[in-house]
């Protein structure tokens, strides 16, 4: 039991490391979101909303930026301490995909006729986290696969919804975010 617990923690600790730069992304564009619209209000052929305002240049460029920031620091940090190298083009591709991977997501949500906002259950969650992986399989291929083995990935699955909703109830009651999910 205790080793199973070990083993589980590991995974955990290795997951967030080699995710932080897209867990850092995804809830920085919400600090520095605002501004304009990314669709410039601009709507699709159905009538609504290409993206919606819940898409600004500021969200994206601002998550971007600290997603970037924190996988230099996570570059320099002394081999004993990381649980992973990184390379620049990761840190890049893990900060800029997660939330292309965001974008996409609310685009398919307007599609769907989903108001700015609404919950889309597993896919708010995941979104980011595919955009990363897509992005980063396409520009480093090598990274991705050295370091996300299976048990790494599910684990990144798993944790990833639980920390989200966890994030954004914290969000939601210092009052940065409109919904709690
Ligand atoms: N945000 C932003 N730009 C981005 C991503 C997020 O400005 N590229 C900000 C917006 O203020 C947004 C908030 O972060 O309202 C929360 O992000 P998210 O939950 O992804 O957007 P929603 O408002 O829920 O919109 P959607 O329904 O399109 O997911
Ligand atoms: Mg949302």
């Amino acid at each position: 039991m205790f080793e199973l617990i070990a083993v589980i923690t590991g995974y955990i600790l290795k997951a967030t490391w080699l995710m932080l730069p897209a867990y850092i992304a995804n809830p920085t564009a919400v600090v520095f979101g605002g501004g304009t619209p990314i669709d410039f209000g601009k709507n699709w052929k159905d009538g609504r909303r290409i993206f919606g305002d819940g898409k600004t240049f500021r969200g994206l460029i601002g998550g971007t930026i600290c997603g970037i920031i924190i996988g230099l620091i996570q570059m320099q940090a002394p081999p004993q301490f990381s649980l992973g190298a990184f390379t620049l083009s990761a840190v890049v591709a893990l900060s800029f995909g997660a939330l292309l991977g965001d974008l996409v997501k609310s685009f398919f949500k307007r599609r769907l006729g989903l108001a700015r906002g609404a919950k889309f259950p597993l896919v708010d969650q995941l979104d980011f986290v595919a955009g990363a992986w897509i992005l980063v399989y396409i520009v480093d291929p090598k990274w991705f696969i050295d370091n996300f083995s299976f048990w790494i990935i599910i684990t990144v699955i798993i944790f990833t919804p639980i920390l989200h909703r966890l994030t954004n109830m914290l969000g939601f009651y210092i009052k940065l975010k409109k919904e709690p999910w």
